[in-house]
């Protein structure tokens, strides 16, 4: 059995006192949840949210790394810095990385291989274009961005990956995929993770389903058998929004 995997992506968003307020809420209201959950702010808050969550059944997590670990990166965030902070768990290829910062599938595999090499879980991100998905091509766009992401990974370090697919039609749009169409392209992509590392990884691979979550879609969604919780960006600002998808029925 796969637990359920609920995250929180804070985008560019909150000052430090407004994340510490989001955060202690949900420290306090997902006390008694019974999932594995995340948030993940943005690095200016890391600090503040992560004193605040330590203890508490919520894990830290960054939105994204260098590819390097030290050096002449201005403007960089190395992953010794996030270590630092007490962060567990990082976010990497997100769609807004691929497509409005233009990383592609050999910097986000190297940011990867980076993560896993200093004990850090990866989120990695997938999804295909509107355009892509109306050209018959979402499975192929998937399968290109799961093989090379995961380049050079090892069996043994899956269990520190986690697969999130967003179509990127669906984030921020109120357009969710259907929970039919999102479980069959987590479907293909176990099969994929199956053909990579076999049937038994496969199984215990968790992937979650990003793109416009909300607490009137999250059941549904979560009821689908290949979707093993979500990466959440708007609803994840408001306790009121993520409390009821961190704790769907
Ligand atoms: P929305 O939930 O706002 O659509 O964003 C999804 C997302 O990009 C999470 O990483």
């Amino acid at each position: 059995m796969r637990n359920y995997y609920i995250a929180g992506n804070w985008k560019m968003h909150k000052t430090r006192a407004e994340a510490a307020e989001l955060a202690k809420a949900l420290a306090a209201q997902l006390k008694d949840g019974k999932h594995k959950y995340l948030v993940a702010p943005s690095f200016t808050a890391l600090e503040t949210v992560g004193a605040i969550i330590k203890g508490a059944n919520i894990r830290l997590g960054a939105q994204n790394m260098a590819a390097e670990e030290m050096g002449a990166h201005t403007g960089e965030v190395s992953v010794l810095q996030l270590k630092d902070l007490g962060v567990q768990t990082v976010i990497l290829g997100h769609s807004e990385r691929r497509h409005v910062y233009k990383e592609d599938d050999a910097l986000i595999n190297r940011k990867v291989k980076l993560a896993l090499k200093h004990g850090l879980e990866v989120i990695l991100c997938i999804g295909e274009l509107l355009e892509e998905r109306e050209a018959g091509k979402a499975e192929q766009i998937c399968e290109t961005q799961t093989v090379k992401g995961l380049e050079g990974v090892a069996a043994t370090d899956l269990a520190n990956i986690v697969i999130a697919y967003e179509p990127v039609w669906a984030i921020g749009t109120g357009k969710t995929a259907t929970p039919e169409d999102a479980d069959a392209i987590h479907a293909y992509v176990r099969k994929v993770i199956g053909k990579l590392y076999g049937a038994a990884e496969a199984e215990k691979i968790i992937i979650q389903y990003g793109g416009s979550v909300k607490p009137e879609n999250a059941s549904l969604l979560m009821a689908k058998e290949n979707i093993d919780g979500a990466l959440v960006g708007g609803a994840a600002l408001k306790p009121e929004t993520f409390v009821p998808i961190a704790k769907f029925a």
